[in-house]
C-alpha cells in the first residue's frame, strides 16, 4: 500500500487532498511570507484518525506538519516540502460546559470565536482573546502559548489549559483531561506540550479554564507624548484599577496606516505621537475610576471613552486593525519581542536606528513589554532586519519571541534568548519523544 492509500484508508479518500490548487490554501501562511509544498493535506475528524495518520507517516518515514487555523505569524503552520500537512480543522466538537468547575473540553480545531459563543451565554468567558479569533484554533493557540490582549489579567494560554489529549510522533495517544487545578503527580506533561509549537505532539483535545463573563466594560483611547508616558500611565492604571484588562500601545504612523485601510476617522482633532488603549471590565461600572485616573494624570494629552459595544469596538479597531492594514501594504517582516518594561521606551527609541532597511511600524501589549515590530518594504533583507532587531532586544535581556513562538522564522536566533544548556535540554526532550524528527521539522529548534 502507498502512503496515499493508507492515509485514504485512515480518514476517507475525500479528506486526503492531493490536488495542487486545493492544497494551496494550506501551503502559505497568513502573512504570505512562508510557503512549502506538501505531498497531501489530510483532514482527520477525531483523535483516533489523527493517530492513524501519524502512524501511517511514521511507517513511511514522512514528516508531518501540523496546522490549525493557519493564522500563526512565524511560519510554523506551513508544510516543509515533501511532508504531509495535517489539518485539525475537522476536529471541531465543543463539550458541555462544566459550570461547577468553570471548565470545558473542546477539540483542537475549534476556533476561539466559536468557543466564546459557546460559553458566553452561560456567564463564562475565555481568558485569552485577540484579533484572529474568527480563524485561530484552540489547538494552535495552545501550541503557540498565545498571549493577546488580556494577559495582564488572565495570563497566556498556558494559564488557561488545564488538560490535553495529544498524539505523539509514533501514534501513541496521551490523555490528561481531568482538569484538576491541583495535581502534583510528576512531570507536567500538559505544560510541556503547551508552547511546544507542535514539535512534541499533535494536540487533539483541550480542557480549558473559563473566567467569569464581565459584561460591563469601558474602553479609553488616550493620546500621550511617547512610550515612557504610556508606561507611566499603565503603571498607575494597574495600581488604581483592579478592573484593568488591556493596555495596548500604538503610534501615529500605525494609526495613519489603519485609517488608510479601514476609512476610520481621526480619533482626535490633533495628531499625537503615541496612543494607549485601556480597557476595564467588571460586574460594576468601571468607568468612574477610569475617568478619575485619566483626569488626574499629567501624561494624558487627550482621551475618548466608550462604554457601549459599538463605541468600544470602534476604539479597538484603531488597535486591532494594525495587522491587516500592515499586510495590505505588502508582505512585512514581522517580529514579536519583549523587553523588561523599564527598558521599553529606550528600546522603542533605538529600534528605528538599528533597522537597516524598510519602514518600521511598532505596536504592542505594553504591560508585558511586548512589542510587535513590523518592517515593510524589507522582505529581501529579512535576515539583516531580524538579526538587528533581535540582537537589540537581547541586549536588554529581552525575549526574541513574546507570544507568537519561534516557528521557522526565528529558530536561528534561539540562542539569544535561551542558554546552551536549555537548548540541549529541549533537544533531549525532542529526541526522547520524536527521535526521527518527524513532527514539524524546522520549527523551534535550529539544526544541530
Ligand atoms: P496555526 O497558525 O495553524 O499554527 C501555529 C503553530 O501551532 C504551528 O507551529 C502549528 O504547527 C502548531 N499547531 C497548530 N495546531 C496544533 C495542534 N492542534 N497541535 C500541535 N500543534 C499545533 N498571537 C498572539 O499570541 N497574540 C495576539 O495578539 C495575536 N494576534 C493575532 C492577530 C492576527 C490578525 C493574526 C493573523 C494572528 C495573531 N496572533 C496572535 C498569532 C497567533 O499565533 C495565532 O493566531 C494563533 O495562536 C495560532 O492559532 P492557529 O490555529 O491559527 O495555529
Ligand atoms: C497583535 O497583537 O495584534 C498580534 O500579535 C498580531 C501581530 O503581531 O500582527
Ligand atoms: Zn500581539
Amino acid at each position: 500500500m502507498t502512503l496515499l492509500d493508507s492515509l485514504a484508508a485512515a480518514v476517507g479518500p475525500e479528506h486526503v487532498i492531493a490536488d495542487a490548487s486545493m492544497r494551496a490554501s494550506y501551503e502559505t501562511d497568513w502573512t504570505g511570507r512562508f510557503t512549502g509544498r506538501a505531498v497531501v493535506a489530510v483532514r482527520p475528524r477525531d483523535t483516533a484518525e489523527v493517530a492513524a495518520v501519524v502512524r501511517c507517516c511514521a511507517e513511511a518515514g514522512v514528516a508531518v506538519c501540523i496546522q490549525g487555523g493557519n493564522t500563526g505569524l512565524v511560519g510554523g503552520s506551513v508544510p516543509v516540502d515533501g511532508s504531509v500537512l495535517l489539518s485539525l480543522a475537522r476536529l471541531d466538537r465543543v463539550g458541555e460546559v462544566d459550570a461547577v468547575a468553570g471548565q470545558v473540553t473542546v477539540d483542537a480545531g475549534v476556533t476561539l470565536a466559536r468557543l466564546q459563543k459557546h460559553v458566553r451565554p452561560l456567564g463564562f468567558d475565555v481568558g485569552v482573546d485577540f484579533a484572529a479569533r474568527e480563524s485561530c484554533t484552540v489547538g494552535g493557540m495552545a501550541a503557540t502559548n498565545a498571549g493577546g490582549e488580556r494577559v495582564l489579567r488572565y495570563g497566556t494560554m498556558r494559564a488557561q489549559v488545564l488538560g490535553v489529549e495529544a498524539v505523539l510522533a509514533d501514534g501513541t495517544v496521551v490523555t490528561r483531561l481531568h482538569g484538576l487545578p491541583k495535581d502534583n503527580t510528576g512531570y507536567d506533561v500538559v505544560s510541556l506540550l503547551v508552547g511546544a509549537e507542535g514539535t512534541l505532539g499533535v494536540l487533539t483535545r483541550l480542557r480549558i479554564r473559563l473566567v467569569p463573563l464581565l459584561a460591563v466594560r469601558t474602553v479609553a483611547l488616550v493620546a500621550v507624548d511617547d512610550t515612557a508616558a504610556a508606561v507611566r500611565l499603565v503603571q498607575q492604571a494597574r495600581d488604581a484599577l483592579p478592573s484593568l484588562e488591556a493596555a495596548e500601545l500604538f503610534f501615529a504612523d500605525g494609526v495613519a496606516l489603519v485609517r488608510r485601510h479601514t476609512g476610520l476617522p481621526a480619533p482626535f482633532a490633533d495628531e499625537h505621537p503615541a496612543y494607549l488603549l485601556l480597557e476595564c471590565a467588571g460586574r460594576d461600572d468601571p468607568s468612574e475610576n477610569l475617568l478619575a485616573l485619566l483626569e488626574s494624570s499629567a501624561d494624558v494629552r487627550d482621551a475618548t471613552v466608550a462604554s457601549d459595544a459599538r463605541g468600544r469596538h470602534a476604539l479597538w479597531q484603531y488597535r486591532e486593525a494594525h495587522t491587516e492594514s500592515i499586510n495590505a501594504e505588502g508582505v512585512p517582516v514581522k517580529l514579536d519581542v519583549a523587553v523588561p518594561l523599564r527598558a521599553l521606551a529606550d528600546c522603542v527609541a533605538k529600534l528605528p536606528s538599528v533597522i537597516p532597511t524598510g519602514r518600521p511600524i511598532l505596536f504592542g501589549h505594553v504591560n508585558e513589554g511586548n512589542l510587535h515590530v513590523n518592517v515593510l518594504d524589507a522582505r529581501d533583507d529579512a535576515h539583516a532586519v531580524c538579526d538587528a532587531v533581535l540582537r537589540l532586544v537581547a541586549s536588554y535581556g529581552g525575549s526574541i519571541s513574546a507570544e507568537h513562538g519561534v516557528g521557522r522564522a526565528k529558530q536561528e536566533w534561539l540562542g539569544l534568548s535561551r542558554s546552551v544548556e536549555e537548548i540541549a535540554m529541549m533537544r533531549a526532550i525532542k529526541t526522547a519523544l520524536d527521535p526521527r524528527g518527524l513532527l514539524n521539522p524546522g520549527v523551534l529548534l535550529p539544526p544541530e
